[in-house]
């Protein structure tokens, strides 16, 4: 029977229900890379500390290049029976370069090896979400400029509201990727504090240099204190929640895209590359991938709950129940990463319907408070007066079977004398231009909001 490598106290072998329950290799070789890094800066380390001599940090260093290697090309398949990421790479060291492969594990634990791996994982996924935000943003803000003069029926309550041109909608979503990039950017800046060299809970009697490794692994600094590194995920429980709140986002606007391809709305058409057909109704075209998106976000939310859930009762410090830490955030990440590229392939490839976008605001009376807006800017009217007679006005049209921007002077007239001046102003175009406010709609305002989010951009991506 082989000596299992990580335990000097266990004789038997272990059953075969443990194994499928305690290990994580077929998970966790995720982060083959960021072990093998992590491991590299620690032997470098040591060396330099005098931990471990020059010769046997030479043969880690290179073993360690190899494992790399061997892992890429496939010629170390992680599919092994080792209990973890780690445990494989030790075990493949030290059969490539022996004895001193043994030594690589010094003044370390693998309470600090994994805390190190998964936030230099995590902190790289903040980034590469981050860059597919920007490139999502970069698709609206070309889409926006597009159709900055697009009317479109600006809706509350999902019912006919005030104008508004389709650019500025979509900028609205712009913005929420923005703040859901500045989260990832931030949590990042917040938590790239190393872990190495925390050891098991207490730091070590080795005279590590945690400043060197954190410095070579791209952290600020290490953390304050080792007992709470070790058990601390919220780094892995902030990426979560980013995700969650980024995939509801990305839900509503596939919840918008469904709606507006349905014929009910004909807004907007997607591309045949992203609809599918129905095996019985030979007529239907399906928006599954805005559908699909919509459905993900409840799996974004479910891991977000577990590794809540998982945290709550654990006292300090490392325990077992954390190795449920990284399923649910390999999962959420693929998720967002797959949401993102296709939420962005689906922007641009589909056909706005302007005709019927503007037919639509010629439905439900969106001048009806640009009409009130009227009377007590150019009347003098104290604006609920005014409010009730433009109620009056909407009724009329309904029975003339009209929109209130459809009304003749002589049918405002019919209502109130005063009125008739006002005819020209009902126009949805005019309307939409008239909301010149700070953040308005109107295409100058929608215009001046891209660029603002251009210039933002543009800040950023030169930064990074
Ligand atoms: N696979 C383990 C995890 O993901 C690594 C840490 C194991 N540490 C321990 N003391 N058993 O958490």
């Amino acid at each position: 029977m082989s000596q299992k490598i990580a335990s000097a106290r266990i004789s038997a072998e272990s059953s075969e229900l443990l194994k499928e329950l305690n290990n994580s290799l077929p998970f966790d070789r995720e982060l083959y890379r960021e072990d093998i890094r992590g491991s590299r800066a620690h032997a470098r380390m040591l060396a330099q500390q005098g931990i471990i001599s020059a010769e046997d940090f030479a043969a880690i260093d290179e073993g360690l290049k190899r494992v790399l290697e061997e892992i890429e090309s496939g010629a170390f398949s992680l599919d092994g029976e080792d209990e973890d990421i780690h445990m494989a790479v030790e075990r493949r060291l030290t059969e490539l370069v022996g004895d001193a492969g043994k030594r690589l594990h010094t003044a370390r634990s693998r309470n600090d090896q994994v805390a190190v791996d998964f936030r230099m994982y995590v902190l790289r996924k903040n980034e590469e979400i981050s860059a597919l935000l920007e490139a999502l943003i970069e698709s609206l803000l070309h889409k926006a400029r597009q159709h900055s003069e697009t009317l479109l029926p600006g809706m509350t309550h999902l019912q006919h509201a005030q104008p508004i041109n389709l650019g500025y909608h979509l900028l609205a979503y712009a913005s929420m990727f923005r703040r859901d990039w500045e989260r990832f950017t931030e949590s990042a800046e917040r938590n790239r504090l190393s872990p190495l060299g925390c050891a098991a809970l207490a730091g070590t009697p080795h005279p590590v240099d945690r400043r060197a490794t954190s410095e070579a692994l791209g952290f600020r600094e290490p953390t304050l204190n080792c007992l709470d590194t070790v058990s601390d995920r919220d780094f892995a429980l902030e990426i979560l929640f980013n995700i969650a709140t980024m995939m509801m986002h990305i839900s509503r606007f596939s919840e918008e895209l469904i709606l507006w391809s349905s014929s009910e709305f004909s807004f907007v058409r997607l591309s045949d590359k992203h609809a599918t057909g129905s095996s019985i109704m030979p007529q239907k075209k399906n928006p599954d991938i805005p559908e699909l998106l919509r459905g993900k976000t409840g799996r974004a939310y479910g891991n977000l709950m577990s590794l809540l859930t998982v945290m709550k009762g654990l006292p300090l410090a490392y325990n077992k129940d954390t190795q449920e830490d990284k399923e649910g955030v390999f999962d959420s990440v693929r998720t967002a990463e797959l949401s993102l590229r296709v939420l962005r392939e689906m922007i641009d490839e589909m056909t706005v319907n302007e005709e019927a976008m503007e037919a639509a605001c010629r439905r439900g009376h969106l001048a009806a408070t640009d009409l009130a807006d009227w009377l007590v800017r150019e009347q003098g009217w104290p604006f609920r007066d005014a409010y009730h007679l433009v109620g009056k006005v909407v009724n009329y049209a309904e029975e003339l079977g009209k929109d209130i921007s459809e009304l003749e002077e002589r049918e405002l007239a019919q209502v109130d004398p005063r009125l008739a001046e006002a005819q020209n102003l009902l126009d949805n175009r005019l309307c939409m231009n008239a909301r010149r406010s700070e953040g308005g709609t109107a295409t100058e305002r929608t215009l001046e909001q891209i660029d603002k989010m251009q210039k933002w951009l543009l800040s950023v991506r030169s930064e990074g």
